[in-house]
């Protein structure tokens, strides 16, 4: 079968990637578990040169989710699954309107209209994971949410996370794709340079310490985040995959695993796990939009639903910080 993974050449995407070819089977629309022979990753942005850790199996794709003709070239085959991560991020979608909606929501919908196109209802579906977000909370939910909270985003972000939930809802329910949406937390620890995404220093504040750089954090140290390490992530959107259609019902939505911490935890974390190096010293300079993004998403993602469908668990921040000493830094 083929997979293909928009957003392929991000910091998920391709360590995503780089997991599937692992794992090599993967079940397809008609429910049974197929060999992956095919793995396109289709990203508007290509790095340079191939990275490592893909094999023959794996292309780079140059192409835009709201080019429709692309969309419908890329998905060309019944037995097909999506991992639909092209997005515009959280202040990327606030400082430009117009190229969200036409990245998140018509882009989306390219995604969606061309597996239904290729799925032969009532025999061959196929599965479509899509990165939802915490920021759909937010506005009169903030604080502890749950899956069952509604969601009143207060970004064109978290907006068009919703939407997409619904269409994914909406499409499932009508047969043309077996969709499932998990929303992630801050993923944590991003290396090289940050995207446009508000949380972006979530893994400065890690990151560049680490590094033996200094940081400024702009939020204060008391702020409470729900954060996720990537390889938590990445096996949990396999297993989100991987789980029957049948056990997510109507509701293709959840609240994907993650621990909340206060950013002062974060600070005392390094004591425990990397006291040995030379670190880069944490300072305070708050910047009053991040505070103002970062206020409107929840302190804490419960995430019961997923954890009753047997996704891994987030084991803390420790485990967050050695992993990325183990998989990026001299031990
Ligand atoms: N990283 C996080 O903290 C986090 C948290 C919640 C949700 N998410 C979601 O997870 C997904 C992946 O996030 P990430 O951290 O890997 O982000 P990223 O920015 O590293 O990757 C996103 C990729 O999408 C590509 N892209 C953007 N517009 C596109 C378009 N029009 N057509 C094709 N490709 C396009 C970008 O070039 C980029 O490579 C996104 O949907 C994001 O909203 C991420």
């Amino acid at each position: 079968m083929k997979i293909v993974i928009t957003g392929g050449a991000g910091f998920i995407g391709l360590r995503l990637a780089r997991r599937i070819l692992e794992i090599g089977r993967l079940h397809g629309p008609s429910g049974k578990l197929e060999p992956v022979d095919e793995l396109v990753l289709f990203d508007v942005v290509l790095p340079a040169e191939r990275p490592s850790g893909l094999d023959e199996r794996a292309t780079l794709v140059r192409g835009e989710v709201a080019d429709r003709d692309a969309v419908a070239k890329l998905i060309d085959r019944p037995d097909i699954g999506v991992f639909h991560l092209a997005s515009v991020v959280s202040a990327g979608a606030e400082q430009d309107f117009d190229l969200a909606l036409r990245v998140n929501l018509t882009g989306h919908i390219h995604v969606l209209d061309a597996l239904r196109r290729v799925s032969v209802p009532g025999n061959s579906c196929p599965r479509h994971v899509f990165a939802s977000s915490l920021a759909v909370y937010g506005g009169l939910a903030s604080g502890q949410v749950t899956d069952a909270t509604r969601q009143t985003p207060q970004t064109t972000y978290g907006m068009s996370k919703s939407v997409g939930e619904l269409l994914i809802n909406d499409y499932s329910r009508k047969g043309f794709v077996d969709g499932r949406s998990g929303r992630l937390a801050a993923v944590i620890v991003r290396p090289g340079k940050p995207n446009k995404a508000a949380s972006g220093f979530a893994s400065g504040m890690i990151r560049e310490p680490l590094n033996g750089i200094d940081y400024e954090l702009p939020i204060p140290l008391e702020t409470v985040m729900p954060l996720v390490s990537y390889r938590t992530v990445i096996d949990g959107l396999i297993a989100l995959y991987e789980i029957d259609g049948a056990r997510l019902g109507d509701d293709r939505a959840l609240n994907m695993p993650n621990v909340s911490v206060t950013m002062a935890d974060v600070v005392a974390s390094f004591s425990r796990v990397a006291a040995h190096r030379k670190l880069g010293k944490v300072s305070v300079a708050v910047d009053p939009f991040v505070v103002s993004v970062v206020s409107g998403w929840p302190t804490h993602l419960g995430a019961v639903r997923a954890a009753a469908l047997g996704l891994p668990p987030e084991p803390g921040i420790d485990a967050i910080i050695r992993a990325y000493i183990e998989d990026y830094l001299e031990p």
